[in-house]
């Protein structure tokens, strides 16, 4: 699929359409859901709902990237046989997310779950958590300065900070009643790895920055900064999976830390299965490998709870997101891990299949063309060439 900007496609979802198929979409960082064929990977346009439910004088305008399946109905990564639960952004004399239901049979129907009035303008919310009972939305303390854009500033010259502290507004699915917990730092974070809940607390990991995501000196963002071995391999912007726990009583927030640097982790997935439910391993790209150069790549695999982690490593070669897919097994791990690795030195790119308990190539097949890297992947298990 082609696309005119970076991130147009970052994720791809169905849902039921209620004629016994799926509608496929993908996800940009607006608030555009854009249907396309599965078969064809033809781009079909964007979606046109039919639901009514900004304030007045309020217009939609950007919002989550990453629909989140409700717990218990994904049975494989990226897909989902239940509703889809998203936010988007109200816009007008107040600002404000919504957190919306996708409802199996209902794709151009989003159901408000709540409107949470916020202080400002959210500068993302690419990613929220999701468990059982609650959504968590951590509003991230900075936001972009639309006067500054209108002067001509780009993005990253136009951001402005919005405080010390990190309002997580916690949402009951079941009413939409808001809650509110503040954790006195600032927290910047892209991706969730997965967040459940018990009687006494709800809890989340993060792939958390140090520092505010879009910095100049992040080789992720600046395309200068990626070209310069020096700068790049000096970068500080660490991303780490830390652990957010929320107590339901008091909503006192605490964060415990599992991964130090130097290396950073992103693009996480785990076994969908545990999707909402306490868990044990994620699997995730690792930069830095080496502890010393940002173009060391490896997949990861941690096992938070026994502390083992092995890796997927080749050298000079850069690894997708991988897709878990399940085998059928009692453990965690049994599955199979699809991605795609490009070599830097030929320019070459392959499909790979790894066996998830080892780490260990099952299968690789060389594609026709290189591929670019490129961060999120989806499995389709309903998809047949015929
Ligand atoms: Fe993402």
């Amino acid at each position: 699929m082609m696309a005119a900007n970076d991130n147009n496609f970052a994720v791809a979802y169905r849902i039921a359409d209620g004629m016994g198929g799926y509608r496929h979409a993908l996800m940009t960082d607006t608030e555009l859901h854009l249907d396309f064929d599965l078969a064809s990977l033809a781009v079909i346009g964007k979606r046109h709902f039919s639901d009514h439910f900004r304030e007045k004088g309020h217009i939609l305008k950007g919002g989550g990237t990453h629909l989140q399946c409700e717990v218990g109905k994904s049975t494989s990564a990226g897909t989902c046989d239940g509703a889809l639960y998203g936010v988007v952004f109200e816009q007008g004399a107040s600002n404000a997310v919504d957190l919306y239901r996708l409802d199996p049979g209902y794709p151009e129907l989003r159901k408000l779950v709540a409107r949470v009035p916020l202080p400002f303008s959210p500068g993302s919310f690419h990613s929220f958590v999701l468990t059982e009972e609650y959504a968590v939305l951590p509003l991230q303390p900075f936001s972009f300065d639309s006067l500054e854009m209108l002067e001509g500033s780009d993005l990253m010259h136009a951001i402005k900070n919005e405080g010390q502290n990190t309002t997580l507004y916690i949402v009951k699915l079941l009413d939409g009643s808001v809650y509110q917990a503040v954790f006195p730092q600032q927290l910047f974070y892209v991706h969730v790895v997965n967040s459940w809940q018990n009687s006494t607390h709800i809890s989340f990991d993060a792939s958390v920055f140090d520092r505010q995501s879009f910095t100049f000196d992040n080789p992720g963002m600046v395309l200068e900064v990626l070209r310069n071995k020096t700068a790049r391999d000096t970068s500080t912007n660490t991303q780490t999976i830390r652990r957010y726990t929320i107590d339901r009583a008091s909503w006192v927030v605490v964060e415990e830390r599992i991964t130090e640097g130097p290396s950073f982790v992103d693009f996480p997935q785990i076994n969908p299965h545990f999707l909402g439910k306490p868990y044990c391993i994620y699997y995730g790209i690792e930069w830095k490998h080496d502890g010393i150069e940002y173009g060391s790549w490896a997949l990861r695999k941690h096992n938070i709870c026994t502390n083992e982690v092995q890796f997927y490593y080749e050298a000079s070669t850069f690894v997708s997101e991988s897709i878990f897919v399940p085998t059928g097994g009692p453990r965690e791990d049994d599955g199979v891990l699809l991605l795609v690795r490009t070599a830097g030195m030929t320019n070459e790119s392959s499909f790979i299949i790894l066996n998830a308990t080892c780490m260990r190539p099952i299968q690789e097949i060389q594609l026709p063309h290189m591929v670019g890297w490129f961060g999120h992947s989806t499995f389709f298990p309903e998809f047949d060439d015929g």
